[in-house]
Parts: structure tokens; C-alpha cells; sequence
């Protein structure tokens, strides 16, 4: 599988704790890399970098300039463009499709302040998580969620230096030298 996740319109001012929502999201729910326009947030960068240095895994975090020449280079790519929005084709009516593609490269699209009428061209598929106006950060979770059938938050990031030691209450971590999984 190989995720990625394009955040458009990134405010420093309004969307701090959301955009860093939307990379922990990809990141716990199987995405590999996390693009965002808008404002360049060195915060935000660092914040998503800390988290993947303790609790592991490959994710990696990128400022795009230009988010019309970014979709359309991936297309060149030959990866495709899912874009989450309420106006599209319900997820369900769609997943089976978009997971016969689960091996090509797949760059799921979310919105922020009004997300440009060429986008909705750009994109191969058009996908809404019902019909109804939510968050980015839910809708990033479903789908992708759905996209894994469940599987993509379930998996052991390497490298982690913290683990969570399940329990039915309290909290419980490990610290964690070396990790072969
Ligand atoms: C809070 S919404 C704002 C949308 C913006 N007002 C517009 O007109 O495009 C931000 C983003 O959340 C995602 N989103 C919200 N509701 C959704 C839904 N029902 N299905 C899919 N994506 C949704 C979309 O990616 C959207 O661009």
C-alpha cells in the first residue's frame, strides 16, 4: 500500500491543532507521507517529525507550493487522486473499486477553506463519507479506515522508541531500545 495525503489551504493562524490532527490520522491509519499547502509551519513539521521519532514508523512530512502542479505531476506518475469531499460519490459505492488500486499510489485530497472548482476536475475520483459537511480529520479516518478494511491501524510501527501496553484501564507504555517489527 502506498498512502499519501494532501492537505490544501494550510492557515497557520486557524489550523494548527487540525493539520497536525489530519498527519497524526494519516500516519495511525497507514499513510507513508503527508504533503500540505498553504502556509510553510515549521511547528507543524517538527511536531509530526517528534511524533514519528518516538512512536516509529517511515512518515514523513512535506511543504507543496504549488498544489495544481503537485496533483497533476502524480497523475503524470501515473498515481491517482482520491479527493474527499461531501459533494462526491459515497465512499461505499466506491470502495471496492478504489481498493482493486490499493497498489498503485494514492494521493487521498482534503480541503480546508473552500477547495477550488479545478480540484474537483483534477482528481480521478470524487469522494464523499456521506452527505452531510464534517471535519477533514473524520473524513481522513474513515476512509481511510475503510480503504484497509480496518487492517492499516492496527499495524506495528518500527523503530518506536514508546509502546503502548494495552490494559482495560489505566495507562501503560514501554520504553522500547531496539524494535524488529
Ligand atoms: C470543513 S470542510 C470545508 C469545506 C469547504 N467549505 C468547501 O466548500 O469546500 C473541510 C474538508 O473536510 C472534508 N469533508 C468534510 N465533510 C466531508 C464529507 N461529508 N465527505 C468527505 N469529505 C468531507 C473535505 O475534504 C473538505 O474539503
Amino acid at each position: 500500500m502506498a498512502l499519501s495525503v494532501l492537505r490544501l489551504s494550510h492557515r497557520i493562524s486557524r489550523d494548527k491543532r487540525i493539520t497536525t490532527h489530519l498527519a497524526l490520522t494519516a500516519r495511525a491509519f497507514g499513510a507513508s507521507k503527508f504533503f500540505y499547502t498553504g502556509d510553510s509551519d515549521s511547528n507543524l513539521e517538527n511536531s509530526s517529525e517528534y511524533v514519528t521519532k518516538e512512536w516509529g514508523g517511515n512518515f514523513t512530512i512535506s511543504f507543496v507550493d504549488n498544489p495544481t502542479n503537485f496533483i497533476k505531476e502524480w497523475k503524470r506518475k501515473e498515481g491517482i487522486v482520491v479527493h474527499l469531499t461531501m459533494y462526491g460519490i459515497e465512499l461505499s459505492e466506491q470502495l471496492k473499486l478504489l481498493r482493486s488500486r490499493i497498489n498503485d499510489y494514492i494521493l487521498v485530497v482534503v480541503g480546508g477553506s473552500k477547495v477550488p472548482g479545478h480540484i474537483f476536475q483534477l482528481a480521478d475520483y470524487n469522494i464523499a463519507i456521506g452527505h452531510q459537511p464534517h471535519s477533514e480529520v473524520a473524513a481522513l479516518a474513515v476512509f481511510l479506515d475503510n480503504l484497509s478494511d480496518c487492517e492499516a491501524r492496527k499495524h506495528k510501527h518500527s523503530n518506536a522508541k514508546t509502546k503502548i501496553v494495552p490494559t482495560e484501564k489505566g495507562k501503560k507504555t514501554k520504553n522500547v531500545q531496539e524494535s524488529s517489527d
